[in-house]
Parts: structure tokens; sequence; C-alpha cells
């Protein structure tokens, strides 16, 4: 039983899209995320995956993007462009998961800050419980702290949004309601499917928890580091200072290249299930653990230039390369989300109005349209309570 480190995207795809390989990132971590959708494997993964991909369709993207998330932006921005200040950790958590928990079905009955900042507590609790395995504390306290905000959550949050969803559903039944008008979100989709694919209040619970986080950390995380990206980038290019302010395509650009050298989530893992070996002849035996190093992948030269370390949004790939490398994963657990954060490639011929941007883009010209540089008188900090590299504190100004 090894630990086996793969760093090429040739094995890394052929990894992620074998039946013999399983989850192995959260083992620590199964307080949230114990048998949500991530952590499943085979018959049962398919059978959740297929139930929710009926929710991830681009037009429900599209929907999101040009009705409900500028109006979110909005929200969420204005009391910070009032101040002429902001954090970029927390308001892109806030930003992120106010969408995150419509797709989830977590609602905010309030719709008021101090809701939402409620609700943001939780879900940095749900985070460093998904995250646990790098956690530097003691870990068995934290884990009594994480089930105990669960349940705290459900009370709160699941129970009055289960209750109405089933009353919509008897109403729907009755043929007193639309089918348009049920909620388009995973709760709704779950309790629909009970009969089909029962699920415990618990299982139900992680999963509603799982998608609030799985919707907003990834997509916060990238939000600060294309801004922090892009901040560099204008130091050593100043002539690009209008374009961020006005090129659209530029931004989702970057984000795609901030994305592909630092993934969200930076080594994917699987446990080897039975002895295999690769096309290119790397040996896995049964016990084995593999390691996806990301970073590297991600960085390939042959794929993605000799400049492959360095961020430059104006990169030219060959076809079929993706401009995200390896981030979003591939095969069966490939993100549900990938279009809905990061839209799609701008193609030849296409127009902006056809084209879907993707929710980090969108905020992240939201950002800059307001003018967002680093506040000069208080410097970025790294997060101290993990071993991974994430922003703790990033402060800016607006002009
Ligand atoms: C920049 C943003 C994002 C990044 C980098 C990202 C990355 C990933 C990666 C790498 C995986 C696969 C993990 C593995 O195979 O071990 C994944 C799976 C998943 N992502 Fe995302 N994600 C992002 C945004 C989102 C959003 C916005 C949502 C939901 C609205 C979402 C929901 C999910 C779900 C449910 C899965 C599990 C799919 C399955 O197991 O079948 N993600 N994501």
């Amino acid at each position: 039983m090894a630990d086996v480190t793969i760093t090429t995207p040739d094995d890394a795809r052929e990894c992620y899209r074998h039946k013999g390989l399983r989850q192995a990132l959260y083992d620590d971590g199964e307080v949230v995320m114990g048998d949500v959708v991530l952590n499943l494997h085979g018959d049962e993964h398919r059978k959740r995956r297929r139930l929710e991909n009926r929710l991830f369709r681009r037009d429900t993207f599209f929907m999101y993007e040009r009705e409900y998330f500028p109006k979110v932006i909005n929200e969420t921005l204005d009391p910070y462009l009032s101040q002429g200040r902001s954090e970029l950790v927390s308001l892109g958590h806030q930003l992120m998961m106010n969408l995150a928990a419509v797709t989830a079905g977590v609602d905010r009955p309030l719709g008021t800050p101090e809701e939402s900042f409620h609700l943001y507590d939780y879900l940095t609790s749900f985070i460093d419980g998904a995250t646990l395995a790098h956690y530097t504390g003691d870990k068995e306290a934290k884990k009594i702290e994480i089930q105990e905000n669960l349940e705290a959550f459900d009370r709160e949050f699941i129970d009055p949004g289960v209750a109405s969803r089933q009353a919509l559903l008897k109403s729907f039944e009755l043929g007193d309601l639309d089918e348009e008008a049920l909620p388009k979100d995973i709760l709704m989709v779950l309790l629909r499917n009970q009969d089909k694919i029962p699920l415990s209040r618990e299982s139900i619970r992680r999963e509603i928890a799982f998608f609030l986080l799985a919707g907003a950390h990834t997509s916060a995380t990238a939000f600060t580091r294309v801004i922090h990206y892009i901040f560099k980038w204008l130091e050593l290019h100043p002539e690009d200072s209008e374009r961020v302010g006005t090129d659209r395509i530029f931004l989702q650009r970057a984000t795609h290249e901030a994305i592909r050298l630092q993934p969200s989530s930076p080594i994917s893992a699987r446990w080897v299930l039975e002895d295999t070996s690769l096309k290119s002849g790397l040996i896995l035996s049964e016990g084995d653990r593999v390691l996806i190093d990301l970073e590297k992948v991600n960085r390939n030269k042959d794929l993605f230039g000799e400049d492959a370390e360095s961020f430059n949004p104006d990169r030219e790939l060959s076809e079929g390369v993706s401009p995200w490398g390896l981030s979003f994963g591939q095969g069966m657990h490939a993100c549900i989300g990938q279009d809905l954060a990061a839209g799609l490639v701008f193609a030849p011929g296409e127009t902006e109005q056809d084209h879907l941007f993707g929710l980090v883009p969108i905020s992240v010209e939201a950002m800059f349209f307001n003018g967002c540089r680093p506040d000069p008188e208080s410097p970025p900090e790294m997060d101290e309570s993990t071993t991974r590299p994430y922003f703790g504190r990033y402060p800016v100004v607006f002009s």
C-alpha cells in the first residue's frame, strides 16, 4: 500500500475516469461529507448524480447569470461600495454563498445582511468539516462542534424549507400548482424523489450543506485569487488597466488561467480498489492511494507552453486543451457546477450576448468596474489555520 502521485495529464484523466478508483479526499471529513454525491461510488453515485443533473442545465445557468446574479452582486457589494473598502475573502464567500443557497435550496426568508452573515458562519463551519484533514488544531473537538452546527443549521434553514416544499408538492399533486412554480433546487429534487432514492434526514442535511460549500467555497477561493493575479498582472502590464474595466472576455480568461494555476482543490485523491495498470505503464495496486497533483498536471509545458508556470490571460491554446486544465476534475465526479462557475470558452463567431461567462468572471467584473485595488495600508495575509495556501484576509479599496 503506497501513495502514488500522478503528475501527467494523461494519467490524471485516466484515473478520474477509472471505475476501480474511489474518492479518498474526505475520509477525515465524514461529519459533513459522509454520503454526499462527491463521496459516493458506483451505482449509488450514478443514481444520485443522475437525479441532481436534472437541475444543472444550461438554460438554468443562463437564467441565473442574466436575471438573478446581477441582483445578488449589487445587493452584496453595495454596503462595501458605500464604505469605499472591503475584504475579498469574506466578500467572495458572501457573494458565492448567496447564489449557492439558491441552488442548494437554502431559503433566506428575511433576505437581510444579518441573515447572510449568520448563514456564512454555518458555511465556515462546513468548510472546516470538509477540509478537516488539513486542520492543524484538535480534530475531535472540531468534529463535535461541526456536528452541532449541522443540527442547528437543519433546525433553522432546512426544517422550514422542507415544510414549505412539501406543501408546494402537495398542491402540485392536487393539480393546484404548475410544475414550473416548484423551486428549482437540490432540496426539492431530493424530496420529490424520496420514493425512488430514499434518503434519511441526516443524509439530506449533509447533501444540502455540501452543495452550499461546494458552490460557495471553490468559487469564492477562485474569486480572491483571480483578483490577486490581475493586480499582479497590472503591475507588469499597466497598459491593461483600461481592459480590466471593460473587457469581459479578458476577465473570463483571467479566471480560467487563475483556476488552472491554483485549483481550488490542488490535490484529488482516490483509493485503488483493484490492481490495475494505466496506459502509461504505471502500476496501481489494491489499497494504494492515488494523489493527482493538479498544480503539476495543470502546468504541463506540452499543453500550456514554456511559460506554463506563469499567469497569462492572453495565452494561446491548441484545440481541445481546456484553459482551466483539470481543475474541475473529469469523469463521473466531474464538477456539476463548472459551467455555472466559469462559463463556457468563448468561441469564434459567438457574441457576448449569447455567451455564458460564469459567476466568478461576472463577480470579478463588478469589482474592477468599481475600481477595486489593493488597500495600500493593509497588505493581504495568508490563512495560518490550514496547511493549504488560502488567503486569510485581502483588504481592498474602491475608487
Ligand atoms: C471555481 C469553482 C469550482 C471548482 C474549481 C470546482 C472544482 C470541482 C472538482 C475538482 C470536483 C471533482 C472532485 C473530484 O473528482 O474529486 C468538483 C465536483 C463537484 N462540484 Fe465543483 N467546483 C467549482 C464550483 C462548483 C459549483 C458552483 C457547484 C454547485 C453549484 C459545484 C458543485 C460540485 C459538486 C456537487 C461536485 C460533485 C460531483 C460528483 O461527485 O458527481 N462546484 N468540483
